[in-house]
């Protein structure tokens, strides 16, 4: 299940519909070279359909920025783990820190959320960790790492090939412009798959889990993270919103 590395595109709220559409037409265009590499594209909720049909005949995946842990119902806003596979997405992010930090989602919603996600077929929750500049300073990243993880996941039963993505996403380091180093990052990627071993044991985490990392990864620094031992793939924010950017960041990645 290994063998390539996932890059997930998450444009956030950054671009309006017609900058997304636009936008994931050139990268159609201009990545028909890629190979080596599994790439998604997040886009905002609206434009998932749009995207979804640009990109149709290309090996580029489409990815959700969040989701509900209901079914249906009456939950006004929401978009349930079903819906986003019908609307045709592989992936779904949860749990991204800017949600917990505007929407005050919390880890028992991450765990819904991420038990529902696990509740359908074909679609893959990439869940957020990572600890916030103050819990770095006095030396509790290795603990927050750890509860997060337990919050997000105990108990949560994984079946057959089902995929999880884990996103170590430092607050700190996210649109900062500056990635952590990249062996601090092997570190804390070391932590997350010993946690996840006592959770859940070495072959299902082998198997089932993919540990990545997302914070200002751009073309100058993606390389010191692309060969780190645990390290799956990456989450990219802003280098991925430039096609000709991007696309030097996936170069750099499979050269
Ligand atoms: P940046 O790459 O812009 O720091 O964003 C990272 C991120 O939050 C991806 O989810």
């Amino acid at each position: 299940m290994k063998e390539e590395k996932i890059i997930i595109a998450n444009w956030k709220m950054k671009l309006s519909l017609a900058e997304t559409i636009n936008l994931t037409k050139k990268i159609k265009t201009k990545f028909k070279d890629v190979s080596g590499v599994e790439i998604a594209i997040a886009p905002n909720f609206i434009s998932l359909l749009e995207v979804g049909a640009v990109l149709k005949g290309t090996n580029i995946k489409l990815c959700a920025q969040d989701v509900f842990w209901e079914d249906l119902g009456a939950y006004t806003g929401e978009v349930s783990p079903s819906m986003l596979v019908e609307a045709g997405c592989q992936y779904v992010i949860i749990g991204h820190s800017e949600r917990r930090k505007f929407m005050m989602e919390n880890y028992e919603m991450i765990h819904r959320e991420a038990k529902a996600v696990l509740g359908v077929e074909n679609l893959t929750p990439v869940v957020c960790i990572g600890e916030n500049w103050d819990e770095r300073k006095t030396d509790r990243r290795d603990f927050v790492l750890y509860d997060q993880l337990q919050q997000a996941l105990s108990g949560l039963d994984i079946m057959g090939n089902q995929e999880i993505i884990v996103a170590y996403e430092p607050i700190w380091a996210i649109g900062s412009g500056t990635a952590i180093e990249p062996t601090e990052a092997e570190y804390a990627h070391k932590i997350i798959k010993l946690t996840l071993n006592d959770m859940f044991g070495m072959k299902i985490v082998n198997n089932n889990f993919k540990i990545i990392y997302g914070g200002s990864i751009n073309t100058k620094n993606a390389k010191g993270f692309i060969d780190l031992d645990n390290l799956d793939g990456m989450l990219v924010g802003g280098a991925s919103l430039d096609v000709d950017e991007f696309y030097k960041l996936i170069k750099v990645i499979t050269k």
